[in-house]
């Protein structure tokens, strides 16, 4: 029988890859996909043009704050994949309102109309950021949540909120807490698409503070393979941490970014103020999603990254309007 999945921030960087490889050769074949997507500034069609003519797609551009849309499309579903979101850091220094919105109001829409229409499981894609920052060892999925920024205070509202209809209302809410993602798709404001495309294009890049913020990367298809272990054999309210081993500082990974471009730290480094109340380092244990699902994360970081700066080195059609049309201070970097 085929399971009828909403996706919702299906034509985001996280969404989309999930989406494309749900439908492609490698995919379960027994899932039909609705996206559900807004199309905000980082939402973009052509991340779908693979899967557009598929006989199980179809996509429905609305927002995950409209009640009476949302609970229309939960009545003709099975289970929900909950990416939506604003999702840059930065973003949310500069102003939490939309971050409020769509994070909260939107995570509390979505959840409140699949339990009223019988959804039968709703996974709700987190943050490591959840939790805060860690200088030493990492944090167990039963660790309080911390966070620090608006990005990261939105998020962690709408994990409890998600939560909140398991413990109240019985519904089969899995929550996934995942490390920074890289790959293909990503869009140019985060770190690594932003340094590569600068690079690319001969122009420096901004590094915050002294460079020596960590974080743990992990390749994309790697989170979507843990996602749809959590979709298929998770437990109905568990939280379920996903983390790719590889943690490096912001200074060595762009000393790997410089030599994958050819450029060097002398011509390319602009040493800028710090992020505000930036986190030192996040570091989260898989050993739950490890030992009881069978996650192993299978993508080496030299070779995924020298894959990713490939794509972006081909794909200068997909990237090149986007910086074009930037609104934000990384654009003009
Ligand atoms: P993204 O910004 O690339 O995509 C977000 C998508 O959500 C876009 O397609 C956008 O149009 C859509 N969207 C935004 N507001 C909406 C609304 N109100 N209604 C409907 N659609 C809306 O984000 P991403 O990097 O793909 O992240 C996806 C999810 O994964 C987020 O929930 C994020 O918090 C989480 N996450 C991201 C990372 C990472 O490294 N990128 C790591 C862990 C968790
Ligand atoms: O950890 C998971 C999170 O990873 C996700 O929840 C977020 O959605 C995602 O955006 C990402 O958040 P970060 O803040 O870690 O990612 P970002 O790419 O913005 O920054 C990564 C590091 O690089 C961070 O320490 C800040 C630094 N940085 C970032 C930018 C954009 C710079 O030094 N210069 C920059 O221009």
């Amino acid at each position: 029988m085929t399971t009828r999945v909403l996706v919702t921030g299906g034509a985001g960087f996280i969404g989309s890859h999930y989406v494309r490889t749900l439908l492609g050769p490698a995919g379960p074949g027994d899932v039909a996909v609705t996206v559900l997507d807004k199309l905000t500034y980082a939402g973009n069609p052509a991340n779908l043009d693979e899967v557009r003519g598929h006989p199980r797609f179809s996509f429905v551009r609305g927002d995950i704050c409209d009640p009476v849309l949302v609970g229309g499309l939960m009545d003709r579903h099975d289970q929900v994949v909950h990416f939506a979101a604003e999702s840059h850091v930065d973003r949310s220094i500069d102003g939490g309102a939309e971050f409020v919105r769509t994070n909260v109001v939107g995570t509390h829409t979505l959840v409140d109309t699949a339990h009223r229409a019988g959804i039968e499981v709703f996974v709700h894609i987190s943050t490591d950021e959840v939790y805060g920052s860690i200088d030493d060892g990492s944090w167990p999925e039963s660790h309080p949540l911390r966070p620090n920024s608006p990005y990261s205070a939105s998020k962690a509202s709408s994990d409890l909120v998600a939560l909140s209809y398991h413990r109240t209302h019985g519904l089969d809410v899995r929550v996934t807490r995942c490390s920074n993602n890289y790959g293909h798709h990503h869009f140019p404001e985060k770190v690594i698409p932003l340094f590569v495309t600068n690079l690319l294009d001969g122009r420096k890049v901004p590094l915050y503070g002294d460079g020596g913020n960590v974080r743990d990367w992990l390749h994309i298809d790697d989170h979507v393979q843990g996602i749809e272990l959590v979709r298929t054999r998770g437990r109905a309210g568990e939280v379920y941490n996903i983390g790719g081993g590889t943690e490096l500082s912001n200074r060595e990974l762009t000393g790997m970014l410089l030599d994958a471009c050819g450029a060097d730290w002398e011509g390319s480094v602009v040493h800028v103020e710090d992020r505000k109340g930036h986190d030192r380092r996040y570091s989260v244990d898989c050993t739950k999603i490890r030992e009881e699902l069978g996650y192993a994360p299978r993508r080496g970081f030299e070779e995924g990254l020298a894959e990713t700066v490939r794509w972006y080195r081909d794909n200068r059609n997909w990237w090149e309007p986007l910086k074009a049309a930037a609104d934000g201070p990384w654009a003009s970097a």
